[in-house]
């Protein structure tokens, strides 16, 4: 089977994490976010190499041209995660043909684990649309009013929280993304795109640990996580 590339959006302001360095260059256990995200990927023998969608103001990208043998490219990415990702679709090597599947990951999510990669491969590539990791929702839903104080109980009853990586071949996730921009909607994930075309991609549960880095604590807590791993 052919090898699969991946779409690693690294445009982002991080604006809730504060300071002026993008959390995806933030030091943890000896090297960078990135480079954990992208030892995480690669991990994966099926995985090919990487597309990362940089911001046009990035003065920190340390310039690789492969990453544990595999090849990277970089590309500039756009104002919402939606703009880059398709900005890295395009900008994948012509070999990339368009019913390939390609991985979307976030740049800020270092922890997947070769389980879960390896689950959504087998399943989502066994898949007419593609896949996604995700997460059932464990607590109760609040929905709250304009006064802070409580209007209601939301249901969770099959509600999931969506992870990356998402799974889907490259050209009907390239198009769900330009149908979306064209209606004005900013889709928050990739799903969201093939969902707007009547596509329904499976849900493939995954481990919580799999989090995105958002805020200092999600660093601290990636730090602890690291420690805990088995020495490989
Ligand atoms: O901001 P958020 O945490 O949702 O971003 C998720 C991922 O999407 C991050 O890796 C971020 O760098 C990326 N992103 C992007 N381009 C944007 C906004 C976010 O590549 N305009």
């Amino acid at each position: 089977m052919a090898g699969i590339w991946t779409v690693i959006p690294a445009a982002g302001r991080g604006t809730r994490f504060g300071g002026d360095l993008p959390k995806q260059y933030l030091q943890v256990g000896g090297q960078t976010v990135l480079a954990h995200t992208l030892a995480a990927l690669f991990a994966h023998e099926a995985v090919e190499g990487a597309i990362i969608v940089l911001s046009a103001e990035d003065a920190d990208w340390p310039g690789w041209s492969d990453f544990e043998g595999k090849p990277l490219q970089t590309c500039v990415g756009g104002a919402t995660r939606a703009e880059s990702v398709l900005a890295g679709l395009r900008a994948l090597p012509e070999q990339v043909r368009g019913d390939d599947f390609v991985l979307v990951h976030d740049a800020a999510r270092p922890n997947l684990s070769r389980t879960d990669l390896a689950a959504l491969l087998e399943r989502g590539r066994a898949d007419p649309v593609g896949a996604i990791l995700a997460a059932p929702v464990r607590d109760t839903l609040k929905r709250a009013g304009d006064d802070g104080g409580i209007d209601g109980t939301e249901s969770r009853e099959r509600l999931w929280r969506a992870f990356t990586p998402q799974l889907f071949r490259r050209l009907q996730l390239s198009r769900a993304l330009e149908h979306a921009a064209q209606a004005g909607i900013d889709v928050t994930d990739e799903a969201m795109a093939m969902e707007r075309q009547g596509l329904r991609p499976l849900l493939i549960e995954g481990a919580e640990s799999n989090f995105k880095i958002t805020t200092p604590a999600d660093l601290a807590r990636f730090e602890f996580e690291l420690q805990r791993r088995p020495a490989r």
